[in-house]
């Protein structure tokens, strides 16, 4: 191109030197403009390879590799959050980010410490951050601090409420939410117990089902929407219900065990456990079998978030089911969102994604998916 102008404007000068062409200092002087014009030519071809240069480098801003990333987990000992965690890292790291610029902290189930961690990368100037809040309703409070320090946030998991959604729309800030809607999940565990048929479920054929719920952190909507959806889903089948206890297993494995041990042993005629995920359905399990009981015998068990260990236990036919909480789909689409709020594309207020139920059926395809 620069070599092109330079070319075509030496050949109209001298063009231009021929036609004037009586007498040789005419010619000269045409000659001379025609090297002047030549020179200014790839002077300002130059120049303008030099803009386009800084206009290349300018964009390759949008070159991730420099860029500070801020992750903030609720706890770090949450099996399915660190399913999530390390697969954030590892695609976060596959679309350019620098490991050593990804700095991932641990809340410790406290707000308090992870307000602090938050302070702290708002010091360190990141240049996105991505919060599992502790609290999901400190959100506002999250929220005002990162929006304040201009700094682009992407929610994860846990999902600040309705009202506080609303700000970020109406304000046009940089703040979105990526998860799924619990509401699915509780109505998936339901519908596994549902499809089962009635007669199966109803153990003692009292027209009932006896049911104990193990809920996560019930400050979560995670936590309540499972605990109520699940519960509806039998509901609208026109099942009745009767719920012989109800208790907080904070999403733990061990604690869930506990409580499981002292519901059954209260509660034998107990036909289904529910558990609002996974790690607590594992330490159910251990209770009912230390109880003598047999899932798909004398009681159902569910459970969700598919963690390898339960899908192995549904084929093993040791839970019922679960429901499949796609750790990937959601951290990619969280490290896509805060890719597209440092390249300036920006994102929708709310980037959603399903919950899959999973039975006998496809516990190995969800299973072979993961590997
Ligand atoms: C849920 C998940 C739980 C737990 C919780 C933390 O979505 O199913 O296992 O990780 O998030 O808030
Ligand atoms: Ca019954």
């Amino acid at each position: 191109m620069k070599k092109k102008l330079v070319s075509l404007l030496t050949v109209s000068a001298m063009t231009m030197a021929m036609l004037v062409g009586c007498g040789e200092t005419a010619a000269d002087t045409a000659t001379q403009t025609a090297e002047t014009v030549a020179e200014t030519a790839e002077t300002v071809a130059d120049t303008a390879t030099e803009v386009a240069e800084t206009v290349a480098e300018t964009a390759g801003n949008a070159d991730l590799a420099d860029k500070k990333v801020g992750v903030c987990i609720y706890q770090f000992a949450d099996n399915f959050m660190t399913l999530f965690r390390t697969e954030l890292e590892n695609y976060l790291v596959s679309q350019g980010f620098s490991k050593d610029n990804i700095t991932i902290v641990d809340g410790a189930n406290d707000q308090a410490t992870q307000t602090n961690q938050i302070q702290n990368f708002i010091t360190q100037g990141v240049d996105v951050l991505i919060i599992n809040p502790v609290n999901s309703s400190s959100a506002a409070t999250i929220t005002d601090l990162v929006v304040g320090a201009d700094i682009p946030l992407v929610y994860i998991n846990r999902e600040p409420d309705a009202d506080e959604e609303a700000r970020w729309s109406a304000n046009n800030w940089n703040v979105t939410y990526v998860g799924c809607d619990a509401r699915q999940s509780g109505t998936m565990q339901g519908e596994i117990i549902v499809d089962l048929g009635q007669e199966k479920v109803d153990l003692n054929g009292d027209g009932k089902i006896q049911y104990i719920m193990i809920e996560g952190d019930p400050e979560n909507v995670d936590a309540q929407y499972r605990t109520e959806f699940s519960v509806k889903a039998l509901e609208d089948a026109g099942w009745t219900v009767d719920c012989l206890d109800d208790q907080v297993g904070n999403w733990d494995q061990a604690t869930a065990q506990q409580l499981v041990a002292n519901s059954l042993s209260a509660h034998p005629e107990t036909e289904v456990v529910f558990c609002n995920n996974d790690a607590m359905a594992l330490g159910a399990l251990q209770s009912i079998e230390a109880a003598g009981r047999k899932v798909g015998e004398d009681i159902y068990l569910v459970g969700v978030d598919a963690l390898t260990e339960a899908l192995e236990d549904v084929l093993a036919g040791t839970m019922t089911g679960t429901v499949f909480n796609d750790h990937i789909a959601q951290s990619h689409g969280a490290a896509d969102a805060a890719i597209n709020y440092i390249t300036g594309a920006g994102n929708d207020y709310y980037i959603g994604c399903d919950y899959v139920k999973v039975t006998t059926d496809n516990a190995q395809s969800v299973l072979d998916s993961l590997k």
